[in-house]
């Protein structure tokens, strides 16, 4: 083997923490129908394999849409749609479901091959029971079902064998009568029911764009937007909703997207962590999604303030590991391990997919007075509010302490903190204890937030 590099080592690293923490956690995959027609398609099976022989619980639900159109076609059966609140359903005809069976395992057996290919059992099973949607809009939409129930009891029987189930778009009614239920609803089910961590939504999507937002977040150097919060992505859909594309290629692209990312905003309401949109033609993409600092996709996640908590004694290497460069270069003061777990209570953690990517203090100094302290950041993670949340965060605990002021001593981030809010304020004005320990040499500036 060739020798590694520096940062081929911090991925190992990476993917053995991931590996350890999350392996027996399961993930469901929502792969759209082209996906399965791309040249790509046995690698990303044979990384899902590769998942699932790690430990991770992998769930595959299949969109069958265009293979469902083209064989319906191929039979002289017209596809016809009900208009929903939402989008429109396909209406699928007691002549048509079938075909449409026929259609959905032709699908979800392209799964089971390459899985096979890759030594990982699979099994296609009726573990989605389903109702019919009945007369929408005035029209009968037959075999068209939703979802009753997932029998999750059964899901997890298999997937605690190590095995990889596939859930094509078919319920079944309890007498056994078959409906056509979308995969976007099966895929949504199917994660709550699990409590997966993660939801992937595999599409032939090559980024979320926020070209058409009034207010741009963040974006990657090439306009892809590679996080969201819900809150933003409820943005991004009340904007894309009203927007006209410039031709039929971008607005049915916007459909695409706005879809994907509705799916997955109901799955992060409903308490999936995190849903990311990829795009599977992509080689690699859900292993980089997965793996890298950045990601390859777009990740929906819920509420921002969910990532941050307390320190634990576990996170001590991880925030150290944070805090050592910037120690050694005079930016952070010098804490020792038993230093810092002494004062655990005061400290709190941003945590991303189970890494800490940013930290700080808020020590009690009395008078009402606290210092918020050994602020740091992930500088793979740097310029993403991740400093300005973990701040925020600490400002607000000091609020619920009634304390009056909070205030930080800086040497080389003064404009930072101004631009949290905070002003310069007299050495003398710091609570006494403090003052008595404020090293003269430092010179560190105060900067206070009243509060
Ligand atoms: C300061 C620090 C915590 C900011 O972390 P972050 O997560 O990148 O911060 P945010 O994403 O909330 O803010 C980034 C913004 O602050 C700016 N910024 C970052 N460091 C800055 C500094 N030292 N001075 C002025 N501005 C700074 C960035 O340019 C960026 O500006 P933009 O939003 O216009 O692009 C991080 O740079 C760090 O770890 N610094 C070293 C430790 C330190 O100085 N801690 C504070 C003393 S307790």
């Amino acid at each position: 083997m060739n020798d590694i590099s520096l940062s081929q080592v911090d991925l190992i690293r990476e993917v053995f923490h991931y590996q350890s923490r999350f392996a027996g956690s399961t993930i469901v995959f929502k792969i759209e129908y082209p996906i399965t027609e791309d040249p790509g398609f046995p690698g990303l099976v044979k990384d899902l394999a590769l998942l699932a022989k790690t430990g991770f619980k992998v769930v595959i639900v299949p969109g069958a849409k265009e293979n469902i159109d083209a064989v319906l076609k191929q039979q002289n059966i017209a596809s016809t749609y009900a208009t929903t609140t939402d989008f429109p359903v396909r209406v699928t005809t007691s002549q048509a479901i079938p075909f449409v069976e026929m259609a959905a395992f032709d699908v979800a057996s392209r799964f089971m091959t390459f899985l096979s290919g890759s030594r990982v059992e699979a099994v296609i099973g009726n573990f989605v029971r389903a109702r019919g949607l009945g007369v929408k809009n005035g029209v009968d939409t037959e075999h068209t079902g939703t979802v009753d129930k997932i029998y999750a009891d059964s899901l997890n029987k298999v997937l605690n064998l190590g095995m990889v189930p596939i859930l094509p778009c078919i319920g079944w009614s309890p007498s056994g009568k078959p409906y056509n239920v979308q995969s976007d609803e099966i895929a949504l089910a199917v994660s709550t029911a699990l409590k997966a961590v993660k939801l992937f939504i595999v599409s032939v999507n090559d980024g979320l764009r926020a070209d058409f937002l009034p207010e741009k977040p963040k974006t990657r150097p090439d306009g892809r937007l590679d996080r969201l919060t819900t809150r933003e992505a409820e943005a991004v859909i009340a904007a894309g909703n009203g927007y006209k594309g410039q031709n039929e290629a971008e607005t049915v692209s916007l459909q695409r997207y706005l879809r994907e990312l509705k799916l997955a905003l109901l799955a992060s309401k409903a308490g999936v962590h995190r849903v990311h949109i990829v795009d599977g033609r992509q080689a690699g993409s859900v292993l980089k999604e997965l793996f890298s600092n950045l990601g390859a996709g777009t990740m929906i996640y819920a509420d921002e303030y969910d990532s941050i908590r307390a320190l634990h004694s576990r996170d001590l290497p991880d925030i150290l590991r944070l805090m050592e460069p910037l120690m050694q270069n005079g930016i952070l003061i010098r804490r020792s391990a038993d230093q810092i777990l002494e004062r655990k209570g005061d400290y709190s953690v941003f945590e991303i997919d189970g890494s800490v990517r940013a930290c700080g203090a808020l020590h009690d100094w009395g008078e009402a007075q606290g210092e918020i302290a050994a602020v740091a950041t992930d500088p793979q993670y740097a310029d993403m509010g991740l400093g300005r949340r973990i701040v925020g965060f600490l400002v607000e605990k000091a609020r619920k302490a009634k304390m009056r002021r909070v205030f930080a001593l800086t040497t080389q981030t003064q404009d930072w903190f101004e631009s949290l809010g905070f002003k310069e304020a007299p050495v003398e004005a710091l609570p006494e204890q403090k003052r008595t320990a404020y090293d003269q040499n430092r010179k560190s500036k105060v900067f206070a937030l009243e509060l």
